[in-house]
This record gives structure tokens, C-alpha cells and sequence, in this order.
């Protein structure tokens, strides 16, 4: 791969699931646990409150007991020590990326340890419990706050900057994520209509794996290291 300078990537459930993140669509994953109807919707927030902070309060204390791993640590690695453009745009809302010491990186689903206050519209960084109407530290209403995440029939974050680090890519590489949501998953369309180079690195072939002009599949901490050692390689010559 010559002639790489700006790059974009997106990750996905899978990065995560060797640390012990449960992805959402594999067999007995958290759409199989639980219905995206009852937690992962503003319909359902309104409806029953109680039962969607419950569930993010259960993930948010999850990822607080896990690691990053391998697939993590080389996109920190490569953060660190790429000359070119990179941005890594995660629909993942853990902190494993952060951890990892990845720095040019964008949640666009939003992320577990922010609390978003209803009535003020302030985030706050949370890695607490939401199920017991905390007030908030901003503008001290109870029972006003909610999980910071993107449900489904919202907008994603920072689409428009998304958009831009496309436009001027050369090398879009999607890593651990099935393809089954947008706008995500139509980042590799809109790359390859801009000519930009495209890779898959997943343990399967994802839904669009067929728009991929390059696809790997394995474990993410085996497949993701490899490409990042050769890309690093090919840098220094
Ligand atoms: N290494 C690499 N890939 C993996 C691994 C692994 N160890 N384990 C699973 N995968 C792959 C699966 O093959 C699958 O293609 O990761 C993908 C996970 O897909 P999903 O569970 O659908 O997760 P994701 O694509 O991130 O979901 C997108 O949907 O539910 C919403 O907002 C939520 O951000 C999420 C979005």
C-alpha cells in the first residue's frame, strides 16, 4: 500500500470483544439479551425509565472491569507514530480506545462514562450509576440526567467532520463491525466514490464486505497488530 497518507478508520463492536465486551449481533450477544425496542430508543427511555439507565448502568460498570487488548494497543501504536492524517471514528462507546492512549479518535455513538443532563444540556464524565436520579453538578436537577448515548432514530456525533477526514482520504480500513447500521455502514461507499483505497479487518465477512477492495479475516488482536507493524514498517522504509 504506497502512496498512503491520510487515513481513516472505523471500529466496531468486534475490537472490543476480546477484552470481553459483548458485540451486539453475534449468537448470544446483547440484541439477543435484550430487545433494542426496550432500552436502546427515546421511546423506550420515555416508557420505562427505570429498565434503559438499569441496562447502561450494567454496561457502564462493565467496561470499567475490562482492558484494551492487542487490536486496541496497535491503533494507539499508530496514532502515536503516523506521519499522514489518521482518524479513528469508533462506534464503540467504551473507553478502551482512550485507555489504549489513542488520541485522534471520535465517538460517534456517544460514550458510557458521560451523563448528558436533559435539563441543561450539560455532559458530565460518570463512571457511576444513573438509576438513582443523581442530581446534576451543573445546573443541580434531579432525575434529569441520561446515558450519553446515540439510540436508534437519533443523530450520530461529529457527522460533518467524519464526512471531511473521508473526503481527503487515501486508505479507509473498518475494523470489527458487522455493517448492519448506518450511517456507518455506508462510510465505505462514500469512500470508494472518492477513490479512497478500502479494507476490511474483521473475524467474518461483514454485511458490506463486498464493497471492500481488501478484506482480512481473524481475530481482531491477530489481524489488526500485523497491519499496523507492516504500515509502520513501510513508513520508516
Ligand atoms: N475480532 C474481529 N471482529 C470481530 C471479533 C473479533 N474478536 N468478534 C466479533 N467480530 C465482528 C463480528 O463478526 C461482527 O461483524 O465484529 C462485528 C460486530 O458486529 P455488531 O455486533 O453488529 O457490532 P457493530 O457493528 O459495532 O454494531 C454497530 O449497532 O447496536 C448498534 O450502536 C450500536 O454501535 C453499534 C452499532
Amino acid at each position: 500500500m504506497t502512496n498512503i497518507r491520510n487515513i481513516v478508520i472505523l471500529t466496531g463492536a468486534g475490537i472490543s470483544a476480546e477484552s470481553g465486551i459483548d458485540t451486539f449481533r453475534s449468537a448470544g450477544g446483547l440484541w439477543e439479551q435484550h430487545r433494542v425496542e426496550d432500552v436502546a430508543t427515546p421511546e423506550a427511555f420515555a416508557r420505562d425509565p427505570e429498565l434503559v439507565l438499569r441496562f447502561y448502568d450494567m454496561r457502564r460498570a462493565r467496561i470499567q472491569e475490562v482492558v484494551p487488548n492487542a487490536a486496541h494497543d496497535a491503533l494507539a501504536r499508530l496514532d502515536a507514530s503516523w506521519h499522514g492524517g489518521l482518524l479513528i471514528v469508533t462506534q464503540n462507546v467504551d473507553d478502551l480506545h482512550e485507555r489504549a492512549g489513542a488520541k485522534r479518535l471520535l465517538h460517534m455513538h456517544g460514550e458510557h462514562l458521560n451523563a448528558w443532563c436533559l435539563s441543561c444540556d450539560e455532559r458530565h464524565r460518570w463512571n457511576g450509576t444513573l438509576i438513582d436520579r443523581p442530581a446534576c453538578p451543573t445546573c443541580g436537577t434531579s432525575g434529569q440526567m441520561r446515558p450519553d448515548i446515540v439510540w436508534f432514530g437519533e443523530m450520530p456525533y461529529r457527522m460533518n467532520e467524519i464526512y471531511t477526514a473521508l473526503n481527503r482520504a487515501d486508505l479507509f480500513v473498518s475494523i470489527g463491525t458487522s455493517g448492519a447500521v448506518y450511517p456507518a455502514a455506508g462510510f465505505v461507499r462514500e469512500a470508494r466514490e472518492q477513490g479512497v483505497r478500502t479494507l476490511e479487518l474483521n473475524l467474518e465477512p461483514s454485511q458490506g464486505s463486498h464493497w471492500f477492495d481488501e478484506a482480512r479475516h481473524g481475530p481482531a488482536t491477530e489481524v489488526v497488530p500485523g497491519w499496523v507493524d507492516a504500515l509502520l514498517r513501510q513508513q520508516s522504509g
